[in-house]
């Protein structure tokens, strides 16, 4: 689908493709042929979580070599980490969990977040705030689908992408549910397919991951 890059909201990034990739990446070599290597199977929106030390690094080098993809940052958990992604040249952010000072600096940064909730009073605190496309995070660990169909009643308004514990055999469960729009997942960039620099298999993964639907 094609996105109005300027203006990239968080619908806009959930909506590219039905899976969001997880990556981590411990050398910053492998940052830009794995990224070329999603996006050649399909799969644009990168979420790069800040949990190694060239995490800032990888972002940053995509972000320059590789137009054709959209990078973020995930593990995003402070004003601090937004404002470096921002910097590094991320378009987009992920949260594990909300805070007001996430929300707020991202907001401030033009930088489209989803806020990571598991409960109730989080959707809530996070919609106040003016979010209303959340990651619904660890997914499996906090209810699975199940809880969000009880969720689709109350917050009816609200659209999620599910993260953790997501796999290709129970994505398509999720992307069945109205309220669903995209799933998260580690499972495209397998650690020893990216040590190994398996781009094949990398872009093998993103196309299968490109072709899930409900
Ligand atoms: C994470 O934060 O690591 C993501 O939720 C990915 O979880 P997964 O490895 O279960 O896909």
């Amino acid at each position: 689908m094609a996105v109005n890059d300027d203006e990239l909201t968080p619908l806009d990034v959930m909506r590219n493709a039905p899976v969001i990739p997880v990556i981590v990446l411990n050398d910053v070599a492998h940052a830009v042929p794995m990224a070329r290597a999603l996006v050649a199977g399909g799969i644009r929106m990168l979420e790069v979580t800040l949990r190694t030390n060239v995490a800032l690094a990888c972002i940053e080098a995509i972000a320059k070599e590789v137009p054709e993809a959209v990078v973020g940052a995930g593990t995003v958990r402070s004003a601090a980490d937004a404002q470096a992604a921002a910097l590094a040249g991320s378009r987009f952010a992920v949260s594990p969990g909300y805070t007001r000072a996430v929300g707020k600096a991202c907001h401030e940064l033009g930088l489209p977040l989803l806020p990571g909730v598991a409960t109730g009073s989080e959707i809530m605190m996070a919609q106040e705030d003016g979010y209303t496309e959340l990651k619904f995070f660890p997914a499996m660990q906090a209810g699975g689908p199940a809880m969000l169909k009880a969720w689709s009643g109350p917050f009816g308004d609200v659209k999620f992408c599910p993260t953790g514990g997501v796999t290709p055999a129970n994505a398509k469960e999720f992307l069945a549910l109205p309220n669903v729009v995209c799933v998260g997942g580690s499972w495209l960039t397998p650690a020893d397919a990216v040590a190994a620099g398996d781009w094949t298999r990398i872009t093998q993964l993103a196309l299968e991951a490109a072709k899930l639907s409900a």
